[in-house]
């Protein structure tokens, strides 16, 4: 396998291209599963964080976790589609989204209010499918989920929904707001709120099997957020928002040299001429831009590895163009591969590093690489290729 890594990675390649290390995946699926007792959700949203939901799925799934979490039905469908059997939760649904077909696929759905339970509730009573829900308060969003005020009316019409045999509350969830800062106050009192909506709900007559708060930052950083089960996304793929564990990044994006051109000193690169060479130099045409996910906002600081050195972007990132400057005497040739990010270890720049240049975080990088570029999984870690 090692060799078929090398291999994609050594030759020349045509195409712009995403290099998914489901093995980096498999790692850090296991971490996650020796860190909690807890049930372990691999959330695949966002087609997998960018790293394609199907095979994230699969790979988690065989490394520890035995739940999978989405936002949308339509994000469901697909993995139950693929033949997934696991239990699969669904939050973030209009109040007439297609519950029928999530109840016919056995996909669980999140309850923020009333309506979304009146909805369900109708659904099922139209297909005959028994409902399973996750009660879902909001602890400290502001976003998603019923908020406290509504909470004890939600649970009391949940309970009477249960009575009449349509509808199973399987969860009850919250989401903290501030995880990422171990030390804020906001997340004790997220755990607070959270318990204090498992009293009601049980004081409603409610008894959810899995009660779950913590996504990944939670999970590596505060056991008592744990309950029955923690939603981990951005750990899976190598992302720790607290900062405070070592995890395997699973991605590698490259592209060949389109073309190569010598400009003289003071000449002006790409639109408004943002970037002008300082000496004589060769610059590298990449075919990739922000349409494929490179931060336009990156392009005063970034950096891609071409032959072996790390080199400056110059001028701005355009919508399919980006271009290199390689300096006087930088030796690559049209078809060498550039790697624009990768684990690190051979000198090019990671995730981190585009997040840092575009002042965004991780996540936004790794879910926003466009479709035009190739997607190719290995499954051997890309840290052993050099
Ligand atoms: C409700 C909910 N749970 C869990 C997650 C996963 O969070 P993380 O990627 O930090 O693990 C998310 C992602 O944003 C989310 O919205």
């Amino acid at each position: 396998m090692k060799a078929l890594a090398s291999t994609l990675l050594a030759a020349p390649g045509t195409v712009p291209e995403l290099c998914v290390d489901l093995d980096a995946v498999a790692a850090n699926t296991r971490l996650f599963r020796a860190a909690t007792d807890a049930d372990v959700m691999a959330v695949v949203k966002a087609d997998g964080f960018g790293h394609g939901a199907l095979d994230l799925a699969r790979t988690a799934l065989a490394n520890g976790a035995s739940w999978l979490g989405v936002t949308s039905v339509a994000e469901a469908l697909p993995l139950r589609a693929a033949g997934l059997r696991a239990p699969v939760l669904s939050w973030l649904n209009p109040v007439d989204g297609d519950f029928a077909s999530a109840l016919a696929a056995d996909v669980d759905l999140a309850i923020p209010g009333i309506e979304h339970l009146e909805a369900v509730c109708a659904a099922a009573r139209a297909t005959g499918r028994a409902a399973r829900v996750h009660l879902h308060l909001d602890t400290g969003m502001a976003r998603d989920g019923a908020s406290p005020a509504l909470w004890g009316r939600l649970c009391r019409a949940a309970r009477r929904a249960e009575r009449q045999g349509t509808f199973r509350v399987i969860g009850v969830m919250g989401h903290l707001a501030c995880a990422d800062l171990p030390g804020d106050p906001e997340n004790s009192t997220g755990r607070t709120r959270f318990a204090w909506g498992l009293d009601v709900a049980r004081a409603s007559g409610l008894r959810p099997a899995q009660r779950h708060l913590a996504a990944t930052a939670a999970t590596l950083t505060d056991p008592r957020s744990h309950h029955t089960m923690v939603r981990i996304g951005a750990g899976l793929v190598g992302i720790d928002p607290s900062g405070t564990t070592s995890l395997q990044p699973g991605l590698r994006l490259t592209a060949p040299v389109v073309s190569i051109r010598r400009v003289r000193a003071g000449t002006g690169v790409g639109y408004g001429h943002t970037g002008i060479t300082t000496t004589a130099t060769r610059l590298a045409l990449l075919s990739l831009g922000y349409a494929d996910g490179l931060p336009r906002a990156a392009s005063a600081g970034a950096e891609v590895l071409v032959a072996g050195r790390r080199c400056p972007v110059i001028g701005r990132i355009s919508m399919d163009q980006t271009v290199v400057d390689l300096g006087p005497t930088g030796r690559a040739e049209p078809g060498d591969l550039a790697t624009v990010f990768g684990p690190g270890d051979d000198g090019e720049p990671t995730v981190a590093d585009w997040a840092g240049w575009a002042n965004t975080i991780e996540h936004e990088i790794v879910t926003g690489i466009g479709a035009r570029v190739r997607r190719t999984r290995i499954a051997k870690p890309l840290r052993s290729l050099s």
